[in-house]
């Protein structure tokens, strides 16, 4: 087969990491921790060991949280203590060894968290009482999701302690290997709970104006890095628009990002929706590209998107095009861990990493 030059598998740099394609994984829910100690588990190794083995650039690990009520369901991973850090270690090494860079998405739930997982119950997406092993949620006004317990609103030494917790994760997440961090700014998440004008109803210095609802996100970008140092890229995941009038929109969110770029965040996964229970969707192929697209231009920082894109033409005109710098493909790589050779292959690019038990399954 002749040799093709093609954008998704051009290495990108973001830092001083260097990653061999453009292809990456976006972080996706396992809830599978069943002793509801965030400890990664088998499963974890397996899967994100054979989605690096399937040829991705760059993998996410799903929703880590911060801190024990940052958690989504009570089966999700968590980075608050050393015990999960070591635990990470291996998986890093498997990822690390099949030549796939491996990050983290550090997370709170705020007022979505607390809910059982999708099976093994009756009332999936709902909250689980504190009496079943579920917590008291936290978020920036006591207002809640349809359907979900009433959350707390934080105080000033909760959001501190919130953003100390996302540093020390960061410190714990550089310390078992991984590559980079993600900030779950998204999906009606703590983050972005602060960030939409439908979720936060302060009026202190949290509250109110763009500037005010971005603060917690800035105030957790810069711990981070203040604990991590220079070295380490520091991703950001946001919602661009909320699919409803009055929420945190596109124009907000170039702001945003521009003022992220100016604390030192590499680049931007850009997501949409999450915080609002009914929200029209147009959902359908490549539905968020131009978010990010809009991102990208307006603002120079480094985009990723992400959103039913499931083929390897359509992922590589995307790049090509410089529509987004990243694709993030996710539910395509659940149904085929090898999308990414796949994808080389379908473009007939000769890559270097088809693991060599594997490469009588493959033309070259
Ligand atoms: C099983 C599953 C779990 C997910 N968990 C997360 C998550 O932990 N964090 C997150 O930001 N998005 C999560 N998402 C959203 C994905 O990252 C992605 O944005 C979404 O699936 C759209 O991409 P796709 O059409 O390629 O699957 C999840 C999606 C799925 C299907």
């Amino acid at each position: 087969m002749s040799e093709v030059s093609r954008a998704l598998f051009e290495p990108i740099k973001l830092r001083g990491l260097e990653v061999r394609n453009r292809i990456w994984v976006p972080p996706m829910c396992q809830y599978v921790v069943d002793k509801q100690d965030g400890v990664p588990v088998a499963w974890h190794l397996m899967h994100y060991g054979s989605l690096a083995r399937g040829g991705a650039g760059g993998v996410v690990v799903e929703a880590t949280g911060v801190v024990p009520e940052g958690r989504i369901s009570p089966q999700d991973l968590g980075l608050w203590n050393d015990h999960q850090r070591d635990a990470f270690a291996p998986i890093v090494e498997l990822v690390h060894a099949q030549g796939a860079k491996l990050g983290i998405q550090l997370a709170h739930a705020g007022r979505k968290g607390s809910v059982y997982r999708e099976w093994g119950t009756e009332a999936p997406g709902t909250s689980v009482p504190v009496s079943e092993g579920g917590w008291q949620t936290v978020a920036p006004s006591a207002v809640a999701f349809p359907g979900l317990a009433e959350p707390a609103a934080l105080d000033q030494a909760g959001i501190d302690r919130v953003a100390a917790a996302f540093a020390a994760a960061a410190r714990r997440a550089v310390d078992a290997g991984f590559d980079f961090v993600q900030v779950h700014g998204a999906h009606g998440y703590l983050l972005h709970e602060f960030l939409s004008p439908l979720s936060n109803h302060r009026t202190d210095s949290y509250g109110g104006t763009l500037e005010n609802r971005a603060r917690l996100l800035l105030q957790v970008v810069d711990a981070i890095r203040a604990e991590v140092g220079q070295a380490m890229p520091i991703a950001v995941r946001l919602s661009a628009t909320e699919w409803v009038a009055g929420g945190f929109d596109i124009d907000e969110t170039v702001t945003v990002v521009r003022w992220l770029g100016q604390h030192g965040a590499d680049f931007v996964d850009i997501s949409t929706g999450g915080n609002v229970k009914q929200a029209p969707i147009p959902v359908g192929p490549g539905y968020q590209v131009p978010y990010a697209t809009a991102v990208k231009k307006a603002t120079g920082v480094t985009t990723s998107t992400v959103g039913m894109i499931d083929s390897a033409f359509q992922a590589e005109q995307i790049v090509a095009t410089g529509l987004a710098d990243i694709v993030m493909v996710g539910r395509e790589f659940l149904r085929d861990p090898s999308f990414a050779l796949r994808a080389a292959e379908t473009l007939q690019v000769a890559v270097g990493y088809i693991p060599a038990p594997y490469r009588r399954a493959y033309r070259r």
